[in-house]
């Protein structure tokens, strides 16, 4: 097992990971360290992103490269960066390893390779909107929901704990279709998962759409836009991008319901 890190300025670090995350969904180990950030990806020979393709997805802000061949821990190690998110007593999300926390609705999400530990800020804030969202509608009232970019599956399986039906759930990722079915065979949940490319699929719809997705597939979804939802919670921006999406999805008549930040990440709850 090798960890490839790599070191950047404080000040594009936020605009770095949301670049690194393109190329290993599966997650990056953060290190904070003061004026920089490293930012790590495990995985053995081979299977890593290549260095060239991570150098040039963080740009002029790198400082620093570093590999290392991990010793005998590199599992736990692993494991230490999986951490369970709790939002308070209402949800839980953890991985199989990690003892039940006995929240309300409770997620158990093997990260494997895709996407969705429930710990990335862009998740957390959809997580949160989403059980804002549920509180307004009666349970068994929740209606028909779709998870654009679905990764692990964590929206979509929440969504269905949450009482919204039926839920689907896309990815273009074939890994991720894979961990999403896997991951809702896990929870007990019914989710229809599909492969589809949101750049030149056709996009299926639902009242409501979860979509954490980074800003230029987000506006690419709005351009391409025909049968808009009446909900849609929109993550993966940053916070200087938040004005611009919901401007995009505006003239859809979606309007901006809340607006939720965590460090430089935004999401929007948008309704029509
Ligand atoms: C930020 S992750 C969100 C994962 C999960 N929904 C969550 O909230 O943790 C974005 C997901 O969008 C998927 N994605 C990226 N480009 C895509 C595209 N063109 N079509 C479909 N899915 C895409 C990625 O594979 C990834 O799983």
């Amino acid at each position: 097992m090798i960890r490839l890190a790599l070191r950047v300025d404080r000040a594009h670090a936020e605009v770095a990971l949301a670049e690194l995350l393109e190329l290993a969904p599966g997650g990056v180990e953060e290190v904070d360290l003061g004026d920089a950030v490293e930012y790590a990806v495990y995985g053995p020979p081979g299977e890593l992103p290549l260095l060239p393709d991570l150098e040039a997805a963080v740009g002029g802000a790198l400082i620093d490269v570093t590999t290392s061949e991990l010793p005998d821990d590199w599992s736990e190690r692993w494991k230490a960066f999986h951490t369970p998110l709790v939002l308070g007593e209402r949800l839980a999300v953890r991985p199989p390893w990690e003892a039940a926390i006995g929240a309300e609705v409770e997620l158990v999400i093997d990260p494997a390779q895709a996407f969705g530990t429930g710990a990335h800020a862009t998740t957390r804030l959809c997580l949160e909107l989403l059980l804002e969202l549920a509180d307004t509608e009666p349970a068994g009232a929740r209606g028909p929901l779709l998870d654009l970019g679905c990764g692990s599956g964590v929206l979509a399986i929440a969504a269905a704990k949450l009482g919204f039906a039926p839920v689907a759930a896309v990815d273009f990722d074939p890994l991720s279709v894979d961990a999403t079915r896997e991951n809702a065979a896990v929870n007990g949940v019914r989710l229809d998962v599909a492969r589809c490319d949101l750049r030149s699929d056709p996009i299926p719809t639902a009242p409501t759409v979860l979509a954490n997705l980074l800003r230029p597939l987000l506006l690419d979804y709005a351009a391409r836009l025909t049968d808009p939802p009446r909900t849609l919670i929109a993550s993966g921006l940053l916070t200087h991008e938040t004005d611009e999406i919901a401007a995009a999805f505006a003239a859809h008549g979606l309007r901006e319901e809340d607006r939720r930040e965590r460090g430089e990440w935004a999401a929007l709850l948008l309704r029509a």
